[in-house]
């Protein structure tokens, strides 16, 4: 069944939720720099909640990177929501804001992430560059712009 979802700005008070499920979607344990991560993210970066009646379910985070691109950091959805539209809407948010100062839209996606590659690509990203060893020794990444 499909659930009604919203899209709202994440706050500083969400951070401690937010970065839980954010840690359970990626497999991670790192839970402390996740929740020092998102009091960062939603004071200072683009920081967006998806919620189904009141409950997080969803999040992702972009800024603006010195190269004058826009980086979206990571993006998750609760696993018990997904195929549900959720991430297509949170990455749609980041993608509808005016681009005046903007050059590109950028992520970086595990290469073995074929739900995301085909979230990303579907929504026009191309595949950009090869990021070998990225975010973690041993994982390739690729670089993925609209
Ligand atoms: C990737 C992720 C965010 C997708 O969230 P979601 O809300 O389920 O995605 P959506 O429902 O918006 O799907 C949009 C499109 O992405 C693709 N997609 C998403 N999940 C997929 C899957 N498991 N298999 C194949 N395609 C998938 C499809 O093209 C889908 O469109 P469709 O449902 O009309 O076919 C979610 O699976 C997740 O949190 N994964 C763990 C964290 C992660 O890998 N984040 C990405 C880091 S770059």
């Amino acid at each position: 069944m499909k659930n009604k979802f919203k899209i709202e700005k994440a706050r500083l008070e969400d951070s401690i939720a937010i970065s839980k499920l954010e840690c359970a979607c990626y497999d991670s344990s790192w839970h402390d720099y996740a929740n020092w991560f998102w009091n960062v993210a939603s004071e200072f970066m683009w920081a967006e909640k998806a919620t189904v009646a009141g409950k997080i379910v969803g999040g992702i985070v972009a800024f603006k990177t010195q190269q004058g691109n826009l980086y979206i950091d990571t993006i998750f959805v609760h696993p018990k929501f997904r195929r549900q539209g959720i991430a297509r809407a949170l990455v749609k948010r980041i993608l509808n804001q005016p681009k005046k100062k903007i050059k590109k839209i950028q992520v970086a996606v595990e290469d073995h992430n074929l739900s995301s590659k085909k979230l990303f690509n579907s929504l026009g990203f191309k595949n950009r560059a090869d990021l070998p060893d990225f975010y973690d020794e041993g994982k390739d990444y690729i670089l993925l712009e609209k």
